[in-house]
């Protein structure tokens, strides 16, 4: 395959990291969000997630097809070294190393930023996603039961903990 280029995202990223997301928005439980973010919310997104949150895209042959962002955990003061991760993929570019070179680079980035521990909460049904935090060394630990209900489903959110 072509090289991955992972860069920090930019306001022009914004249609395609939406792009990505709306897709799973609308079709899998991967996500909570049952809306699709408009771009104004996306700008606003991007604007938050500056040195300390940051956000970054993978590009492949000049396209953006994935993209990675770190976010608070806790909001409050005393929680502030731990982060949260997201990963989006786009649908026909996964398995094929891109989640895992971006999610590489949020990690090298939070140690780099200071963090202690980076969390992932995930769907029960999203055993891809388990996986593939499993395999980036990530650790169960815990389990919030039927906190969510998508598509008519009650969905537990498993907490999987890297410690940096
Ligand atoms: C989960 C996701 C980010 C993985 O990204 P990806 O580019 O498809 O994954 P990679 O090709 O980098 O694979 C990395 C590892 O993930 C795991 N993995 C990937 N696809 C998998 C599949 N279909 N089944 C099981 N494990 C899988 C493997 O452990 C793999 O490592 P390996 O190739 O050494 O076996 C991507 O599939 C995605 O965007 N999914 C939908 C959104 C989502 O669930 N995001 C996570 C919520 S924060």
């Amino acid at each position: 395959m072509s090289v991955i280029l992972i860069r920090q995202a930019k306001p022009k990223d914004a249609e395609a990291i939406n792009d990505i997301y709306n897709l799973y928005v609308r079709e899998s439980s991967c996500t909570f969000d049952e809306d699709p973010i408009t771009l104004e919310e996306r700008m606003e997104w991007l604007a938050e997630h500056g040195p300390r949150y940051p956000a970054i895209v993978a590009e492949v042959d000049g396209e953006v097809v994935g993209w990675a962002a770190l976010s608070a955990f806790h909001k409050r003061s005393a929680g502030r070294f731990t982060v949260q991760d997201s990963v989006y993929v786009r649908g026909d570019m996964r398995a094929r190393g891109i989640g895992k070179a971006l999610l590489s680079e949020l990690i090298d980035r939070a140690r780099d930023l200071g963090y202690h521990s980076m969390m992932a909460g995930i769907a029960h049904d999203q055993e891809e996603s388990l996986a593939f935090h499993r395999g980036m060394e990530f650790v169960e630990v815990g389990r919030l039961k039927e906190v969510g209900r998508k598509f008519g489903r009650w969905l537990d959110v498993v907490y999987m903990q890297l410690i940096l």
